[in-house]
């Protein structure tokens, strides 16, 4: 009976065993020194993989969010059959990995923390901007340096492009820029390239020198952009990261390009106190629904980022003064969050119908033109001293105006300005370039031009 021992000291035997085992083990395996960076590296690895997890995640619920029906059709098995000299119409997402083979890289667009950008043309000379993961971005960097793996780590910085694919694919608006197509490399699982319709990186600089017209068209895309995504097809839409550089101008229209810091939800709340956004100058909250969420603060959070980063930059400045009431509204009403993006919207509407119509103009009297002998289908070439800005043009004095009366009610206030001509060529809103000159050296046969002459000055200008 003695020789049999208790179940107990089997299973303290067994333990001990077990423990010496993995202690010699590890010992073995890392060397005594490597032992920390080896346990160091596993437990790196397991957070790699635990985030490769969440991201995954992330994709299939955004894509059960999406629509199904883009899903359901699988777009490059179709675009297999086809063959080229297809007319392409401006239909979303058609350029695939076979039409990628034949683009031409021309140029360099911008980079940022995650993505490279250049410029392709497609076969048909069609310019796009291709997306790709920035390989020596602070992205990739840091993953590399925390986990050392080149493979994972590609395809963990590349989620951010497979979230913004499907987020193009189900937002449709004029101020979100195009999806023309996308390729994920099945091969190499952070292979995915984007294709956009092509635009010219938003210049902060450029556009506080440009025409007040087009500030104000950039603002109120911008507006526009923010009430389509209040409440869009996947919600409520917040920005987090809201900076110039997220946005491109496409014929001078503001267009979204960077949607991978969209959050497609509105942040849960359990007292007031968790519905605050705090800013470098204001602080704002909402009150925390009977659901749990902020509801309404990711259209506050936007609104005021269009204010602090856009508006207060781009509207004020040179608006014509008649609108300024409207304009000192707008500013006002989005700096203390007073009103939603709805009311904002209108009032943008407002200064834009106004504006467009030329009744901000309306004391203006017609008789001004009077003063301006009328020469039709003559332009005015050579010598323009008259300089002003903003212009249209690099040379010059280019405005744009509503009329001959307002192009004359402004050569009027130019002791210099001698004659004026009117262009067939139309600003956004359908406004007249009208090129203002202090003299004139000849006169040319021009069909679309009109030339005004100042009476009272009209000894400078040469006989006809
Ligand atoms: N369609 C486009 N046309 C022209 N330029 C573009 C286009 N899309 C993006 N760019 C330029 O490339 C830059 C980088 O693109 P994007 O913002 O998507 O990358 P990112 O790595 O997410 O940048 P960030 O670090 O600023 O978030 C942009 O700032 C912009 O200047
Ligand atoms: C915003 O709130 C924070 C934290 O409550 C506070 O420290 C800060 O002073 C506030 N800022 C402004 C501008 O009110
Ligand atoms: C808005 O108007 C109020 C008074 O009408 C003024 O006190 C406030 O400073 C204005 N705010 C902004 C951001 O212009």
């Amino acid at each position: 009976m003695s020789s049999i021992k208790s179940p107990f000291c089997v299973v303290l035997f067994l333990a001990l065993l077990i423990t010496s085992l993995m202690v010699f083990l590890k010992i073995w395996y890392c060397g005594l020194q490597e032992c920390a960076h080896a346990t160091e590296l596993l437990s790196g690895h397991r957070s790699l993989l635990h985030e490769l997890r969440e991201r995954r995640q992330e994709i299939s619920n955004l894509r059960k969010a999406a629509d199904h029906q883009y899903f359901v059709r699988k777009p490059d098995l179709e675009k297999g059959t086809k063959r080229n000299g297809d007319i392409r119409s401006s239909s979303m997402d058609e350029v695939g990995c076979e039409e990628l083979k034949n683009v031409q890289v021309v140029d360099f667009l911008g980079s940022g923390y995650t993505k490279t950008v250049l410029k392709a043309l497609l076969p048909q000379g069609v310019p796009v901007a291709l997306k790709s993961v920035n390989s020596q971005g602070t992205d990739m960097r840091k993953c590399l340096e925390d986990y050392k793996d080149p493979f994972s780590c590609q395809e963990l910085v590349s989620f951010k492009l497979r979230k913004e694919v499907i987020l193009l694919q189900r937002f449709q608006h004029t101020n979100i820029v195009k999806l023309r197509g996308h390729c994920q490399d099945n091969a190499l699982v952070g292979g995915v390239t984007v294709v956009l319709e092509q635009g010219i990186p938003l210049q902060m600089i450029q556009l506080l020198q440009s025409p007040w017209e087009e500030r104000f068209r950039v603002c109120y895309g911008l507006v526009r952009l923010l009430q389509y995504l209040s409440s869009s097809p996947l919600g409520s839409v917040a920005l987090l990261d809201f900076q110039p550089r997220q946005f491109v101008l496409v014929s001078g229209e503001l267009k979204l390009t960077d949607l991978d810091d969209a959050s497609m939800e509105e942040p849960a709340c359990r007292s007031d106190a968790d519905c605050a956004v705090r800013f470098p100058l204001r602080n704002f909250s909402v009150p925390c629904s009977s659901r749990g969420v902020c509801e309404g603060l990711n259209e506050k959070r936007n609104l005021y980022n269009a204010y602090r980063y856009f508006f207060t930059y781009l509207l004020p400045h040179q608006a014509p003064p008649t609108l300024m009431p409207l304009v000192n509204q707008i500013m006002n009403s989005t700096g203390e969050l007073r009103h939603g993006v709805n009311e904002i919207l209108d009032s943008f509407e407002k200064i834009f119908h106004l504006y467009k119509s030329g009744r901000h103009l309306e004391n203006l009297p017609p008789s001004i033109i009077r003063g301006y002998a009328v020469l039709k289908g003559v332009g005015s070439e050579g010598n323009t001293d008259l300089r002003c800005w903003p212009s249209y043009d690099q040379q010059g004095c280019a405005l744009s105006v509503h009329d001959a009366a307002e192009a004359a009610h402004i050569c009027n206030s130019h002791p210099q300005c001698t004659s004026f001509s009117l262009s067939d060529r139309k600003t956004w809103t359908g406004r007249v370039i009208a090129s203002f000159r202090s003299g004139f050296a000849r006169l040319r046969p021009d069909v679309n031009s009109v030339v005004y002459v100042r009476k009272a000055r009209m000894s400078g200008a040469p006989p006809l």
